[in-house]
């Protein structure tokens, strides 16, 4: 598999030029702080309007909605599972974040996909943990959705990129 469908990147993702960015949300979709709340920023109102119809999202799940006044024309919210130790199928859970919002992409024919550190912050996901699961999810569904041309993980700051970077050049039966 071409190596270069999936890089890393660092910055703000609510300014990226990618076709969708994923959101790190909460079960109720009504937006919160951290990138949830950057996302809802930048996008205007109306997100919030569309994300009130949906009904909420479980953990593990993702739902997609227009992106409004983002760069991206979609935006996929996904829950991450909040760390509690790692008992509590939170890699499952995680795994599963990456897995259904790449399905997502796929089913509306979505070319490229940013996504943030999914459950690293406020949910206090182990970085290295995560980034692992991110990584190995993301390269199987790649495999399954040949359509999908990039998925770029945005590292909001020096020592997530340099993780990925570092992640992302080991062979995929390695991570
Ligand atoms: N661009 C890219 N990444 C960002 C941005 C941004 N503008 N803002 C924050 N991040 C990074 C954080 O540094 C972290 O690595 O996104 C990752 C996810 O952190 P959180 O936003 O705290 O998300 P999470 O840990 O999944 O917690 C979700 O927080 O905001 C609430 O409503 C949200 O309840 C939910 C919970």
């Amino acid at each position: 598999m071409k190596t270069d469908r999936i890089q890393a990147a660092e910055g703000d993702i609510t300014r990226l030029e990618v076709n969708a960015i994923v959101n790190a949300a909460n079960t109720t979709l009504l937006g919160g702080g951290g990138v949830d709340g950057a996302i809802h920023r930048a996008a205007g109102p109306e997100l919030l309007e569309e994300c009130r119809t949906l009904g909420g999202c479980p953990t593990g799940g993702a739902r997609i909605t227009r992106g409004y006044r983002l760069p991206a024309k979609w935006v996929i919210h996904t829950v991450g599972p909040v760390w509690h130790g790692g008992k509590r199928d939170e890699d499952a859970l995680l795994a599963g974040c990456y897995r259904n919002s790449l399905a997502l992409t796929a089913q509306h024919d979505i070319k490229s996909v940013a996504f943030p550190g999914i459950s690293t912050g406020a949910y206090g996901f182990p970085l290295e943990r995560a980034a692992r699961i991110a990584i190995r999810q993301t390269r199987e569904s790649l495999q399954a959705h040949p359509d999908i041309e990039k998925v770029i993980f945005v590292c909001f700051g020096r020592e997530a990129r340099d993780l990925y970077d570092r992640l992302l050049s080991h062979p995929p039966q390695s991570i």
